[in-house]
């Protein structure tokens, strides 16, 4: 049962969220709003509460329009670890610093919320300790219609994350694993970790 305290809490922090996320450009603002249809649309499926899903998917992107340089002065200054790949990719970076900017800022508990500080901190590379919320946050930032071009297999992803989110993320990754190490591209270390610990199931 929630506290009187975090039900008072609560209805703030969407509010200041949603403040955030009207500052943000329109294209971004339109991709969150397309991933929280997708959001409320899986969550029921796996026992998560389809309108936290949708709160999650309201906070994770954040940080996701502050450039490069931005964020890995964020990162440092909140004293995030920094890996290789992060250096030479800061987009990586915009789950961690979005998460520690809601605890920061606007009052989100890493403790209580941290259902929703692991979703936004983690929705880029997955990770090992995700729970079914951030596993419904991950996928269903994936699952936005607009990004078929960019995963053409998502009908397929869609498709298994109605019956089963591990085995969905563990499809996605291999394939954005497959896809980064054809391109050259380095590989997130957490992604990989994310999907051995899949792999483990
Ligand atoms: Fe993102
Ligand atoms: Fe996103």
């Amino acid at each position: 049962m929630q506290s009187p305290l975090q039900s008072f809490r609560q209805p703030g922090l969407e509010s200041r969220i949603r403040q955030r996320v009207d500052g943000l450009p329109a294209k971004l603002q339109a991709h969150i709003a397309r991933a929280q249809d997708v959001a409320r649309e899986l969550a029921p499926h796996h026992a998560v509460d389809p309108e936290r899903a949708a709160l999650g998917i309201l906070a994770h992107d954040v940080a996701r329009a502050m450039p490069g340089v931005e964020l890995l002065e964020r990162a440092a200054r909140f004293d995030l670890p920094i890996r290789d790949v992060e250096q030479q990719v800061p987009l990586l970076l915009h789950g961690p610093v979005g998460a520690e900017i809601l605890r920061r800022e606007e009052g989100l508990s890493a403790a209580a919320e941290m259902d929703l500080y692991q979703a936004v901190y983690w929705h880029t590379t997955a990770h090992p300790t995700l729970d079914a919320l951030g596993k419904v946050v991950f996928l269903a930032d994936k699952l936005d219609p607009n990004k078929r071009k960019r995963y053409p297999y998502q009908p397929q992803i869609l498709e298994l994350a109605y019956d089963n989110l591990d085995a969905a993320i563990l499809e996605f990754l291999t394939r954005q694993v497959v896809d980064l190490t054809n391109r050259g591209h380095l590989v997130h270390p957490t992604m990989l970790e994310a999907r051995d610990a899949l792999l483990r199931v």
